[in-house]
């Protein structure tokens, strides 16, 4: 289900949110853009250990931009095939490739070209050879059905305009009894009367 929004207002949104995305990814530290602490910082603040993290270059840490950490909620095996949908410049992507190791496999997507482009160069520069990323959007994912044995996805959910679909997508490419590792953000109040309804609230 869409929220009530006009078409106009979803079109302001998506451009909003990539306008925002392609200048973080074109930043060598995405520090500035946001109110909560990312790179490596955040991810320390964030619990992700720091054995998983240490050995990856530097470029690629300063690229994270997560508001959680996914890997608390369980594990992830060696040899298990992972998505990580709006993967950014695909730091989690990486750790999780590492997971996995050389006979699993790691796909991840985003709707933003440039951090994809950016994703593509940390894989480089991380060396690994088990992860492939594609631009596309959570609410239409190019993967047939039942091909994951774990989503994992960081900051993403709450900037798709069609949640129900985003999750639907999700349902569709878990194997049965695949596992949704989800970090993200939520409203637990009303927002006030001069920010209700901004779309602006959308990409700031
Ligand atoms: C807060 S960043 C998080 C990036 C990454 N998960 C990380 O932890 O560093 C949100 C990402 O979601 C992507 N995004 C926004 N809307 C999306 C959508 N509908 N489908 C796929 N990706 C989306 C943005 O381009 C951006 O890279």
């Amino acid at each position: 289900m869409k929220p009530d929004l006009s078409d106009t207002e979803i079109h302001t949104i998506r451009e909003g949110i990539r306008h925002k995305y392609t200048q973080v990814a074109t930043q060598s530290d995405a520090g500035g853009s946001f109110q909560y602490p990312t790179g490596r910082e955040g991810m320390r603040q964030q619990g992700y250990p720091m054995e998983l993290v240490q050995d990856l270059p530097e470029a690629v840490l300063q690229a994270f931009c997560g508001v959680g950490n996914p890997f608390s909620l369980g594990p992830i095996r060696p040899g298990e095939t992972v998505l990580d949908i709006g993967c950014g410049a695909g730091v989690d992507t990486l750790i999780a490739a590492r997971l996995v190791g050389p006979t699993g496999r790691v796909a991840g997507v985003d709707a933003t070209p440039e951090m994809i482009a950016r994703a593509r160069a940390n894989l480089v520069l991380a060396g690994l050879t088990n992860v492939s990323f594609e631009i596309a959007a959570a609410e239409a994912l190019p993967f047939p059905d039942r091909e994951f044995d774990v989503v994992i996805s960081n900051g993403v959910i709450n900037l798709t305009v069609d949640k129900e679909q985003a999750l639907r997508e999700v349902q569709r490419v878990l194997k049965r009894g695949g596992r949704l590792m989800v970090a993200d953000m939520v409203l637990v109040t009303e927002l006030p009367g001069d920010q209700a309804g901004k779309v602006e609230n959308w990409f700031q």
